[in-house]
Order: C-alpha cells, then structure tokens, then sequence
C-alpha cells in the first residue's frame, strides 16, 4: 500500500457526521467516479489484459458500493445530490503526467494516484467506523473497510506488475506528497476528501 504522508484527526470524523446525508451524497459519487476511472482506464490501455480485468472487477465492485450508499440515503429519506466537482481528485490528477506527452508515464501516474484515493478513503473508513455516532454509519464503513483496503493494495501492484520497482517508487514517493501537501490545504466540508476543520 502505498503511504499516507499526514494522519487525518478524529476531529474530521466528528465533524463530517454532523451531516449524515451530505456526507453520504459524497460517499455516493467517490464510488461513482471510482468505477468510471477504472473503465476510463480500461479504454486506453486495451492491449494490458490483466490491467483490464482487474480494472473491471474494480468497476462491478465500486457500483455495487455506490447502490449500497444510495440505499443507505434512501432508507433515511435523503436523495442523491448532483455531484460537485471534488477539489481533492482535480488536484492529483493535475499533478499526474499527461496522456498525450507519455502514454506509459500517464498510467503508472493514474494507477498510483488511484492507490492514494483508496489508502486515504480506507483511513478514513476506519475513523467512521468508530467514531461515527450512530451505528447504521459505523455499519457501513466498517463494512466498505475491507474492499477499500483491496483495492489500496491492488493499485501500488498493479503498478508494480506494469513498471519498473525503482520507477514506481520514485514516483509514489513525490505523488505521496502531493497528496498530503494538497489535503492540507483544503477547506473543510461534509466531504469524504475534505480537509480537516478548523479548531474553535
Ligand atoms: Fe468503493
Ligand atoms: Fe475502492
């Protein structure tokens, strides 16, 4: 897996279970987006067989967590909100090298940027699952827990599998920071990916 340069504070998870339904809405459209950036990648890289089907057990896997949050919404009278644009994965994803300049290069940068999103969701799925005041949240994450830390470790090997192992540190290594450099300066929101609250 690959390493989380900054712990997120317990006061995050407080925080975001002020707004169950707000949180969840988001939940919602990181499993949404997580699908759709595993069939994307699945599009450009056709001749990589097993990077397809591992790529596509993601997919299947991610919408079946999106259809179990969007029950959760449903069975507490929410609705689905349309998804905002998420400042954390528009971040790393300008930080990743570009398709056009180096094809390779662009996919060993997406695969580990995809393992920072599901490292940094597991962490945060682990902090839910204790400190989230009512039980059918902490149900759910300490649910969630156990694929999200399948695919945080699939990514970096899937990586390992397509790259070169001093390649694929080197990189992880300066996307690492990236990754922690850029949650810490984000705001605060009822957000999976949101930065912590301020104290007072
Ligand atoms: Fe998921
Ligand atoms: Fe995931």
């Amino acid at each position: 897996m690959l390493r989380l340069r900054s712990v997120t504070p317990p006061a995050w998870a407080e925080a975001v279970c002020r707004e169950p339904l707000a949180l969840l809405s988001d939940h919602a459209h990181c499993e949404l987006r997580a699908a759709a950036s595993s069939q994307a990648l699945i599009n450009r890289h056709t001749a990589r067989t097993d990077l397809c089907d591992r790529l596509a057990a993601v997919a299947v896997e991610e919408m079946s967590h999106f259809r179990q949050v969007l029950a959760l919404i449903d069975e507490r009278g929410g609705t689905l909100q349309p998804g905002p644009p998420s400042p954390y994965v528009e971040g790393l994803l300008a930080a990743s090298r570009r398709e056009r300049t180096d094809r390779d290069d662009a996919l060993l940068d997406r695969l580990l940027i995809a393992g920072l999103i599901e490292a940094r969701s597991l962490e945060r799925f682990e902090l839910l699952a204790v400190l989230a005041p009512d039980a059918g949240l902490r149900a759910l994450y300490a649910d969630l827990g156990p694929s999200e830390r399948g695919h945080a470790a699939l990514f970096p090997k899937l990586a390992r599998t397509h790259f070169d192992g001093a390649r694929v540190d080197q990189r992880a290594e300066a996307l690492e920071e990236v990754e922690a450099e850029l949650l810490a300066r984000l705001d605060f929101a009822p957000r999976m990916h949101s930065g912590a609250p301020t104290a007072g």
